[in-house]
């Protein structure tokens, strides 16, 4: 199929972006989202042409570095997949495909379709781990876990740090990915102890870091490829307040 690509190019962190309009002829069916940007890449490579740069690693919704903003919806038409997991069938011949990079003040773009995501490191930083020594993998009677709270710990770890939900949001609020965070250490009993403190440290560096509040739209629900709930980020108000009534 022949498709129309409206790419938004951008030299670097300083310089100023804009759309590029590209005809890509004999896309196949069969590709998937990525490979048809390497197909339309390898076009331009050799007419001499810079390649257009995006950022991708494991191609298999797991690494969460495939973050384009495509037809105005993170990670495209489709739900609960990633850019890399999107395949060429979700399009038709002679579509126009509009694909940018996230768009949100501390998500600045690199170049191209790159957004730098460095400010999700910094929150992790700030909390998103267990400061005790837990020693190695104990035997798995030792520490009982609730079935309940297992579950809904392994929903919230499955979180890949993609960022669609600050992309998706209006306020450019990170707190679904913190809410993850911190709804995943507070379920289990080796992160419950401090689950407050961790919950004030990294919702103050994603303040300091210039992510929004909270809009309660939903919107980072609806587009997280990995179908974090909304529930998490009640987890995360209450573990925030708690903790203000502790100290
Ligand atoms: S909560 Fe969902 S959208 Fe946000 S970073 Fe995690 S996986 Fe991505
Ligand atoms: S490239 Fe890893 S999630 Fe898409």
């Amino acid at each position: 199929m022949d498709i129309k690509l409206k790419i938004w190019r951008q030299k670097g962190p300083k310089n100023q972006g804009n759309f590029v309009d590209y005809n890509l002829t004999g896309v196949s069916k069969d590709m998937s989202f990525l490979e048809m940007i390497d197909y339309l890449n390898k076009k331009l490579i050799e007419n001499g042409d810079e390649p257009v740069a995006y950022e991708h690693d494991c191609r298999e919704g797991i690494c969460g570095s495939c973050a384009l903003y495509i037809n105005g919806r993170p990670h495209g038409p489709g739900d609960l997949v990633t850019t890399c997991e999107l395949r060429m069938t979700k399009f038709t011949d002679g579509d126009t495909i509009v694909i940018e990079p996230w768009r949100a003040r501390s998500f600045p773009v690199i170049k191209d379709l790159i957004a730098d995501r460095f400010a999700f490191d910094k929150i992790m930083e700030a909390g998103g781990f267990i400061p005790v020594n837990t020693g190695s993998a104990p035997e798995a009677n030792s520490i009982p876990v609730p079935k309940e709270a297992s579950d809904e710990a392994f929903d919230a770890a499955a979180c890949i740090g993609c960022g669609a939900c600050v992309a998706a949001c209006k306020n450019s609020s990170a707190m679904l990915f913190v809410a993850a965070k911190v709804s995943h250490l507070a379920l289990l009993p080796q992160g419950k102890s401090e689950s407050g403190k961790r919950a004030r440290a990294m919702i103050a560096k994603m303040d300091e870091l210039g992510f929004g509040s909270c809009t309660n739209t939903g919107a980072c629900e609806a587009e997280c490829p990995k179908g974090i709930s909304l529930a998490h980020i009640a987890r995360l108000n209450r573990e925030y307040l708690k903790e203000g009534f502790r100290s």
